[in-house]
């Protein structure tokens, strides 16, 4: 089967700074990736390169086979490629609802929804989605009163709201309460599950990506160490001395 997402020898510099040198890695249709590694080693500017946030200096990006390097962020998002971010983008002093409308335009809606927000379905469906996420009770509360954890459970759920065929998410559990990650895996599982959504998954917490994911790539200094299933990723001698043994 195609490949969902297939990174050919991708290189990005930042004036001196190689941010990715040479990474090939590959997001097959309907699980879970992982990718892992130290602070600095690329991980976002590497998200970054894949939806379109800024033109890559080598290599090649297909998405479903279709080469998309050359194509900018509205364009990928229409085909069905979405990410998240290390810091959360909501609209604080719009209510959680009003986040989920305005969020639509990625897909087919354009911006005329932004000027028509009470479409009955739309507003059904951001609904539906909030209660999915846990924030059905919050969802007419301003955004920005919400916590750190919870405006990240929105941000997810805006994602959502764009039924992505691949989303890519960049330290989903950054920030927020161990208590409530389990809630959170799970609703990560449950949209690869019965959403179909095919997830990329940038995280330090080893003890998430080791659950969720079924196959993880490491980085350091922007080029890639390994790459393997969770129980090889963890006993790896290259990526223990560059990454785990820190931990
Ligand atoms: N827009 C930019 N301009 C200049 N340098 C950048 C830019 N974006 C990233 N870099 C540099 O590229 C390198 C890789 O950064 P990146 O944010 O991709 O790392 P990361 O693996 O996501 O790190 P973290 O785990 O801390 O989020 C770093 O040295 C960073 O300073
Ligand atoms: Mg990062």
């Amino acid at each position: 089967m195609t490949d969902m997402i297939e990174v050919a020898g991708v290189s990005k510099a930042f004036g001196g700074v190689q941010a990715n040198r040479d990474v090939s890695l590959r997001v097959p249709p309907g699980k879970i990736t992982g990718l892992i590694g130290p602070n600095g080693s690329g991980k976002t500017t590497l998200f970054n390169s894949i939806v379109g946030y800024h033109p890559i200096d080598e290599g090649s990006i297909r998405f479903e086979g279709r080469e998309i390097s050359r194509l900018r962020v509205p364009q990928i998002a229409r085909l069905g490629l979405l990410r998240t971010f290390q810091q959360t983008r909501i609209y604080s002093k719009m209510d959680c609802v009003q986040n989920m409308l305005i969020s639509v335009p990625h897909r087919e809606a354009g911006w005329r929804t932004m000027f028509t927000p009470f479409q009955p379905e739309l507003v059904e469906k951001a609904e539906h989605l909030l209660e999915f996420v846990g924030l059905y009770a919050k969802r007419r509360l301003i955004s920005g009163d919400l916590s750190f954890g919870q405006q990240k459970l929105l941000e997810f759920a805006m994602a959502l709201m764009n039924e992505p065929k691949v989303l890519l998410l960049d330290e989903p559990t950054a920030g927020i309460n161990p208590t409530l990650i389990n809630g959170l895996i799970d609703r990560l599982k449950r949209a690869n599950e019965e959403f179909g959504i095919t997830l990329f998954v940038i995280e330090h917490n080893m003890r998430v990506i080791m659950n969720l994911a079924e196959n993880i790539y490491c980085l350091a200094h922007g080029e890639l160490l390994a790459e393997g299933p969770p129980g090889e990723i963890q006993n790896d001698q290259r990526v223990i001395d560059a990454y785990l043994g820190a931990h």
